[in-house]
């Protein structure tokens, strides 16, 4: 056991808001953990901008992090998970977990016909990773991908259960009508606020698969692997968990109590670029 090490805090990270649907599974699973989360909200949406962009966005954010002394990050987003993680694992000193990996490995291993709908950023789907990872687990799953780029705005805008965002699911969700899948991934963090509007229009029959709920399992089987879990006996200094955010810190603050199972007092403003 790492005891040093054990009782720093995770790095997790997100475009915006998506991602606390990630921090309140780790929140759930590891109580233990102190979580430092970075919320990009002056550049969301991700899902929408090259690699390149998106890859350069996330190695700052995980520089902010690292600079945090965090012990291990997890990029709670889609987006920066297809595309920059691969790169940026190499370049770090400590342990990092994505969410695309687990969710598409849980799906692979439960669906029952072997028909698994993906729905996701235009990067997300664009990038094959979830299919490619699906493949690797399930070589016969039928995998089909389809992105729905305004869920971004809609969850950013909280409107969870809108009759527009009913619509728009609708419409997003007509693709997948004829195709008999049995599991669907919801393979953008922002989208499990969705999951009543989703469930709505699928009925029960379709298994909604949440990546975080695996990612979190992940990310304790990575801590202890590494001998960082924390076991809960360190004194706590300071407020558990902080909260960063590149804008609109009042907004982020208001829509991460709406979700978190504990009150959040601050976010704080921070100028990623520099
Ligand atoms: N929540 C993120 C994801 O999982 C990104 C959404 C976006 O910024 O486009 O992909």
């Amino acid at each position: 056991m790492n005891h040093e090490k054990q009782y720093a805090p995770l790095g997790v990270f997100d475009s915006g808001v998506g991602g606390l649907t990630v921090a309140r599974e780790i929140m759930r699973q590891l109580p233990q953990e102190r979580i430092i989360y970075f919320g990009d909200t002056a550049r969301v949406p991700y899902g929408t901008k090259s690699r390149e962009t998106v890859t350069r966005y996330s190695r700052q954010i995980v520089h902010f992090l690292l600079g945090k002394g965090v012990k291990a990050i997890v990029v709670a987003c889609n987006t920066a998970s297809a595309f920059a993680l691969e790169e940026i694992r190499e370049e770090l000193p400590v342990p990092i977990i994505g969410v695309v990996k687990p969710g598409a490995k849980v799906a692979a291993e439960t669906t029952g016909n072997g028909i698994i709908g993906v729905i996701g950023t235009e990067a997300t789907i664009s990038s094959q990773l979830y299919t490619r990872t699906i493949h690797e687990h399930n070589p016969n799953a039928v995998v089909i991908g389809k992105a729905c780029p305004l869920f971004v705005s809609l969850v950013e805008e909280g409107w969870l259960k809108d009759p527009i965002t009913v619509a728009v699911a609708q419409r997003y969700l007509e693709s997948f009508r004829q195709s008999g899948m049995d599991t669907l991934i919801m393979g953008c963090t922002h989208y499990p606020l969705l999951r009543s509007t989703l469930r709505g229009i699928l009925g029960e029959t379709v298994n909604l698969v949440n990546p975080a709920y695996e990612t979190a399992r992940g990310l304790k089987e990575l801590l202890e692997g590494h001998g960082i879990l924390n076991d809960g006996n360190g004194v706590c200094q300071g407020t558990k968990h902080q909260f960063y955010v590149s804008d609109a810190a009042e907004k982020f603050k208001n829509f991460a109590n709406s979700i978190l199972p504990c009150e959040i007092k601050e976010a704080q403003l921070i100028h990623i670029e520099e």
